[in-house]
């Protein structure tokens, strides 16, 4: 369950830039748990994570993934980053914009990465942002490895959605739809997409 002092942070940032966090609430851990579960269990291995936000998905790939698994966060806003620095000490936080995946990763050694975990706001962005950040995250992943991200269900059929459903199709050789997770605020499915060469 997501502490007070994470949905303090939370709804400090939405209100300071609601168009940038994009969401009511932190995602549940059902939804943060099956986000999580596209990571590799050992290493070495390299996880990386888009907006992570209050750190609920973080704390989800925590309890997952060993020691040998590199866990890399990427956040923009830099109130999130600072409570991600005090609450979850054992991540590694990059402050900056999933735009610039590469080069953020290549500062930090990284060529590749055997998972991208997403938790951001995509309706929020325009189209070239959009497909920006997919192409940075096509170009960072390993061969096999995979990226998911979350989408609220009600919204699944907008065009904003259903355009970024398509940008997905078309950037990635396989993409799986989960079942609706019904226990989160709101209920949200995932995207589970698989570069395979
Ligand atoms: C909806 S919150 C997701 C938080 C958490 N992962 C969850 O599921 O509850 C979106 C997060 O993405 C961050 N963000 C927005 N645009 C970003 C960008 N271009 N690069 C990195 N982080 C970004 C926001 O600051 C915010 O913390």
């Amino acid at each position: 369950m997501t502490g007070a002092r994470d949905l303090l942070a939370f709804v400090s940032s939405a209100v300071r830039q609601p168009a940038v966090i994009g969401a009511i609430a932190p995602s549940g851990r059902a939804l943060s748990d099956l986000l999580a579960s596209v990571a590799p269990v050992e290493g070495p291995a390299t996880v990386v994570e888009l907006g992570p936000g209050t750190g609920v998905v973080s704390s989800a790939l925590h309890r997952r993934i060993g020691p040998q698994v590199r866990h890399i966060a990427v956040e923009l806003d830099p109130g999130m980053v600072s409570h991600l620095r005090r609450t979850q000490p054992w991540l590694e936080v990059v402050q900056g914009d999933a735009i610039h995946l590469e080069e953020l990763l290549t500062d930090l050694g990284v060529t590749q990465a055997d998972a991208v975990v997403s938790g951001l706001p995509w309706t929020l962005f325009p189209a070239a942002a959009q497909n920006g950040i997919i192409e940075q995250v096509v170009k960072v992943l390993a061969p096999g490895a995979q990226f998911t991200t979350f989408a609220y269900s009600h919204v699944t059929r907008m065009g904003s959605q259903r355009r970024f459903r398509a940008l997905l199709e078309r950037s990635f050789d396989e993409v799986r739809v989960t079942p609706t997770v019904w226990r989160n605020l709101p209920p949200a499915l995932a995207y589970q997409c698989r570069k395979t060469a």
